[in-house]
């Protein structure tokens, strides 16, 4: 079964997928992954087309305990191949461990909150900045590209509602270090279509270019979906999603599991947009991760075609 497709053209004609599911994904499951499947995970997800497939975190150990294997998993993958295969890095000590395991792509993970920076970095809002500069600077000048996250752009399970220019503010300071591209983080999915809309807008006002931005939307509230195509009508062409729905982060207790990648190639497919991913093939994936894992997977796309 595939959607019938209708091209709207006011709609962008290409998207990159983002898949964070071996990251995003495996961060949040009580379950440890065996390192043998998280790399057959990865190589599966790679073969069924996905562009960007981002793999781990060069975190603390005992803070993400499972994706403690970071350097085993890694050694196990084509870090140079034609599909990126970038790692989260919060600090000096993980960019060390992500050079020294030959890592050509890095992401760094600020907070558009004060709580946030704290309960996930252990940092203040303003410190966080000094400790990703030498971070930038360093895998800049040692040519490893750097993208940059800012989670809670939409609200925040302690603070509320975040200000849109409190967001803007911290994610033009991410870019200003050096990072080439700025995820705008849904960390626990509470923002609505017309917030998304307005959030891109004033990163537009502010003199970001549409095309740094990516958008990284979780489930939570069923609203993943549509706020995709309200980014889409806004002209974003990168989108961050996990195979199955997998993930969360488990340091924002209300974040629940990423927009599911079938559900993102299903819309994506009916309007024409080309994506580049075999959707049979990703599902065969899905519902395999989903064997490993015990449970079963929260895409809608992957139970209607199970
Ligand atoms: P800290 O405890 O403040 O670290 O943690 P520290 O600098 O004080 O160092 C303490 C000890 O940890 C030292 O060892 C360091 O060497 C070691 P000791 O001298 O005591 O033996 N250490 C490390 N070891 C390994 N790797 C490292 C590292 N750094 C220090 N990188 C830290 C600060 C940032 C490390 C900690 O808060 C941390 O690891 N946080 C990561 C939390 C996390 O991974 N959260 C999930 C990812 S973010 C997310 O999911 C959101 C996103 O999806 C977007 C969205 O949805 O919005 C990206
Ligand atoms: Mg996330």
């Amino acid at each position: 079964m595939i959607p019938m497709v209708v091209r709207d053209e006011a709609l962008p004609e290409r998207v990159t997928i983002y898949e964070v599911g071996p990251r995003d994904g495996l961060q949040n499951e009580s379950a440890v992954v065996p390192l043998a499947d998280k790399a057959e995970f990865i190589s599966r997800l790679v073969a069924a087309g996905l562009p960007v497939v981002e793999v781990t975190s060069f975190v603390h150990p005992k803070w993400v305990p499972q994706l403690a294997d970071a350097a085993e998993l890694v050694a196990l993958l084509p870090l140079d191949g034609p599909t990126p295969l970038p790692v989260l890095v919060p600090n000096e000590r993980g960019l060390d461990r992500a050079l020294a395991a030959g890592c050509p792509h890095i992401a760094i993970f600020g907070s558009a909150t004060e709580t946030f920076a704290q309960k996930n970095l252990n940092a203040t809002l303003d410190s966080q900045f000094a400790m990703f500069e030498p971070v930038v600077g360093r895998a800049r000048a040692a040519g490893v590209d750097v993208r940059a996250y800012v989670s809670m752009c939409f609200g925040d399970p302690w603070e509320g509602a975040v200000p849109i220019e409190q967001v803007v503010a911290t994610g033009t300071r991410l870019l200003d270090l050096g990072a080439t591209q700025l995820s705008i983080g849904d960390t626990i999915g509470v923002a609505t279509a017309a917030h998304v809309g307005a959030l891109i807008d004033a990163f537009g006002a502010a003199g970001v270019d549409v095309d740094l931005l990516a958008m990284h939307f979780h489930d939570t509230y069923g609203q993943a979906l549509a706020n995709s195509y309200a980014a889409l009508r806004h002209g974003i062409t990168t989108f961050d999603a996990s195979a199955g729905g997998l993930g969360g982060c488990p340091y924002a207790e209300s974040a629940t599991g990423n927009l599911a990648t079938e559900d993102l190639v299903w819309m994506l497919t009916g309007l024409g947009i080309e994506h580049g991913v075999d959707l049979d093939a990703l599902v065969q994936t899905s519902r395999w991760m989903s064997g490993v894992l015990g449970k079963e997977p929260a895409s809608a796309v992957v139970r209607a075609l199970g």
